[in-house]
């Protein structure tokens, strides 16, 4: 099974390889790779690595990321991605993760497509909780978080580790009740 979403503005579908100039654009921008995991230059081998795994996958597997690519219905053009990994000792328990590219920005994009992926998440795998971190500096994925409903349950002073030092990390989460309770207000 492909997965495959729809959402308003938006195919959310597995990367493809004329999806690589396209990602490695956005990857390669400090403005949304400043608060991520990987570190720049971004190179093209990476890209294409990156790629051809996420290809192929086409259901979730324990403790592997699976990162989606975002498609704009208007445009055909990449805008992004978003990402889940079910963990490693918890079959219904998933961490999150989400880029837009920076053209893109406060559009209601990350809100849309990780709406829609919350509702994968939630209803057709029966997840029960869903987490996220990031920097407590990186604004704009915090307040997407608490747009969507995650509760902010931890404050990190000082504890991660990058090469601008030590960051300060929150945590969020949101259980599957809190997500159902959610979008019965949003349906009525
Ligand atoms: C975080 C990110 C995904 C947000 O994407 P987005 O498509 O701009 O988010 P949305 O438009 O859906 O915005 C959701 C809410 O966050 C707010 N927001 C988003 N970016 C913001 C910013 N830079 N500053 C202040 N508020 C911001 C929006 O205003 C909106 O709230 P509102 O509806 O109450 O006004 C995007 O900034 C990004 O890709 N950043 C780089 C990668 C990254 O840091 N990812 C998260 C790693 S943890």
């Amino acid at each position: 099974m492909t997965l495959f979403f729809h959402t308003q503005r938006l195919l959310i579908r597995n990367f493809t390889a004329s999806d690589l100039e396209a990602f490695l654009a956005y990857r390669n921008d400090p403005a949304a790779a400043k608060y991520q995991g990987w570190s720049l230059p971004y190179s093209r081998e990476l890209g294409e690595a990156f790629i051809a795994e996420m290809e192929d996958v086409h259901a979730p597997k324990q403790g592997k990321w699976l990162q989606l690519a975002l498609e704009s219905k208007e445009t055909g053009a990449l805008i992004g991605d978003v990402a889940f990994c079910i963990k490693d000792d918890d079959v219904r328990q998933a961490v999150i993760g989400f880029t837009i590219a920076h053209e893109y920005w406060q559009k209601g994009f990350a809100t849309e497509a990780l709406t829609a992926l919350l509702d994968y998440l939630f209803e057709d795998i029966d997840l029960h909780r869903v987490v996220a971190d990031c920097d407590t500096e990186n604004i704009g994925s915090w307040k997407t978080l608490e747009k969507l409903g995650f509760r902010r349950e931890a404050h990190f002073v000082e504890s991660l580790l990058t090469v601008e030092g030590y960051t300060s990390e929150y945590h969020y989460g949101l259980l599957q009740r809190e997500w159902r309770a959610k979008a019965a207000f949003r349906n009525c």
